[in-house]
């Protein structure tokens, strides 16, 4: 398949290696280490100047492909036993709300470079079905842009359309816009009530095409010619609706050949139009690491590597155009993924729903998905919506069968981030602790520490990754401006095997559990990290 020739690039790249000496937003600083059990102070202070701008809960989105079973069998199926009177699969749905996921991506991923918008809306019967040469699938156009969109109002979710810019045209791309944006009394905003729906959808965010940067893309080319293209789209559709958000393509990932130089290049041709750049990362544990996993828990370090590179070229061009605008990033695609990555996990078959992509996550998977939730966190100023790639049955924490769906190891620090991360970011300082060396990354610490500071409710919310695959380390708090503090919530994602599982036979192998009680004292709160563990407590001030 046409995507094989990325997994080329993705080798002979990723043999070039990443190097990053350790965590430098999070300023470490080390205490003693006492026998098996190394003990680190942290210390952070409720002053506002120790906090980063109010969070964008956008950072925690997720993303839905028309791909193997995330849209047909995963959210959408008239036929099952959970569907409701639109063929919205309730159970999901109703997990999904709980998730309070903030925005999605849809509805592409690679699949969107060929999609046309039109075979996907109007009567269900005259819809076409036809082949989706991203996935090698059949594509039946059961579910299109007005199911998406009334499923995300039915969830509480936004939006966040992608745009086809491969076979797609500009044209094409402003017409979208003004069938779901306009109220009506122009060509499409009264097609779209003639197919029944009479009020504007009033999408906000918009992303310019998918990867174009890779080869296996679609009506892939080169960044000036993806540039001009996104510029004129981008001015024909804010003609239409001047208040979009829109995100240019930014690169692939790092081991693409044209890393960077790509964003730059698009960039100096649409900066002007445009709003944000894409960011994409999927993390493995076999060419990044060679299956070490101590060096795979430290490879968030990476992404905050990537954020910073790009944030460079974007600040780069911004100085170039002198211009007042600053871009903030998307970091619309990350996960890890890599096991169902080649061969018949990738290629439909010109098959209907085909099985594809779906990823089996363990323990160390899930502990990555932390620290990279963490590293997030840490540069929320700067990444205003971030996706889980994806949400359901594809490289997902929900999985799906006939009779109901269970939550894979990565749910659960995806979760915590939802659930907890809320307010703004704290801009931690810890002080240099225990520290392992990671060939390419230098010294990496064992705790990965982010926080969040509420305080619309007064609470106080602690991520932490211990990395260390043997020793439990103990974090010292010191509640610097207020002495007290209240326990509201204490979990830990931890297990004797990393390589555990969840599954329909067993959905609960890898959960959460209650997390020991820390005792705090005189202003000083004592927690103890276990080994190879994700942890999340939570306070009230
Ligand atoms: O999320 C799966 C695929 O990964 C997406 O379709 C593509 O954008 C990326 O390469």
């Amino acid at each position: 398949m046409a995507f094989d020739s990325r997994r080329g690039f993705l080798k002979r790249a990723s043999a070039a290696g990443l190097a990053i000496s350790a965590n430098h937003l999070l300023a470490p600083f080390v205490r003693a280490q006492t026998g098996g059990l190394a003990s680190s102070i942290f210390r952070f202070d409720l002053d506002s100047r120790r906090v980063l701008p109010a969070l964008d809960r956008n950072v925690f989105g997720s993303f839905l492909e028309h791909l193997g079973r995330a849209i047909y069998e995963g959210i959408y199926d008239p036929n099952s036993k959970f569907a409701d009177a639109n063929g919205f699969r309730k159970d999901v749905l109703e997990e999904i709300q709980k998730l309070q996921v903030p925005i999605v991506r849809y509805p592409g991923g690679n699949f969107v470079s060929g999609y046309h918008w039109l075979d996907g809306v109007g009567p269900k019967q005259d819809r076409p079905k036809v082949l989706d040469k991203a996935w090698n699938s059949l594509e039946t156009n059961q579910f299109g842009t007005n199911e998406f969109l009334l499923w995300c109002r039915t969830v509480g979710t936004q939006p966040l359309l992608g745009l086809n810019l491969g076979t797609g045209t500009p044209e094409s791309a402003a017409a979208l816009v003004e069938y779901c944006n306009v109220d009506k009394g122009t060509k499409w905003s009264d097609l779209r009530r003639k197919h029944g729906i009479a009020d504007p959808h009033k999408v906000t965010h918009w992303c310019l095409g998918n990867e174009m940067d890779g080869p296996w893309q679609i009506g892939h080319m080169s960044a000036v010619e993806y540039g001009e293209k996104a510029a004129d789209a981008a001015r024909q559709m804010r003609y239409v609706d001047p208040s979009l958000k829109l995100i240019a393509c930014g690169s692939s990932g790092p081991t693409m050949p044209t890393y960077l130089e790509w964003d730059r290049e698009v960039l100096e041709q649409c900066y002007d139009y445009v709003d944000a750049i894409s960011l994409h990362r999927y993390f493995d544990n076999t060419s990044e690491t060679g299956g070490d996993t101590a060096k795979f828990l430290a490879l968030n370090l990476s992404m905050e590597r990537q954020i910073a590179e790009v944030a460079a070229v974007c600040d780069y061009v911004q100085g170039r155009k002198r211009s007042p605008k600053k871009l903030w990033l998307s970091f619309d695609e990350w996960n890890v993924w890599y096991r169902a990555h080649s061969g018949p996990a990738m290629d439909g078959n010109r098959k209907e729903a085909p099985h594809l992509l779906e990823e089996v996550y363990n323990l160390e998977d899930a502990l990555l998905v932390g620290g990279l939730i963490n590293s997030l966190l840490r540069n929320s100023n700067r990444v205003r919506v971030g996706c889980l790639a994806q949400l359901v049955n594809v490289i997902a924490p929900i999985m799906t069968n006939s009779n109901g769906f269970y939550r894979q190891t990565i749910y659960y620090p995806y979760n915590w981030a939802l659930q907890f991360a809320r307010g703004a970011a704290l801009d931690v300082l810890v002080e240099p602790g225990p520290s392992y060396e990671v060939p390419g990354y230098g010294q990496v610490p064992y705790l990965d520490v982010a926080g969040t500071i509420n305080p619309d409710d007064g609470t106080v919310s602690l991520f932490v990754l211990n990395r260390d695959l043997s020793k439990a380390h103990q974090l010292e708090l010191n509640w610097e401006a207020k002495a007290g503090s209240r326990l509201l919530t204490s979990y830990v994602l931890t297990g004797s095997d990393l390589k555990a599982v969840n599954g329909f036979d067993a959905p609960q192998r890898v959960a959460p559990q209650a997390a020991e009680k820390p005792v705090t004292s005189s202003g000083v709160t004592k927690i103890e990290l276990p080994p190879r563990s994700y942890s999340l407590y939570q306070w009230g001030i």
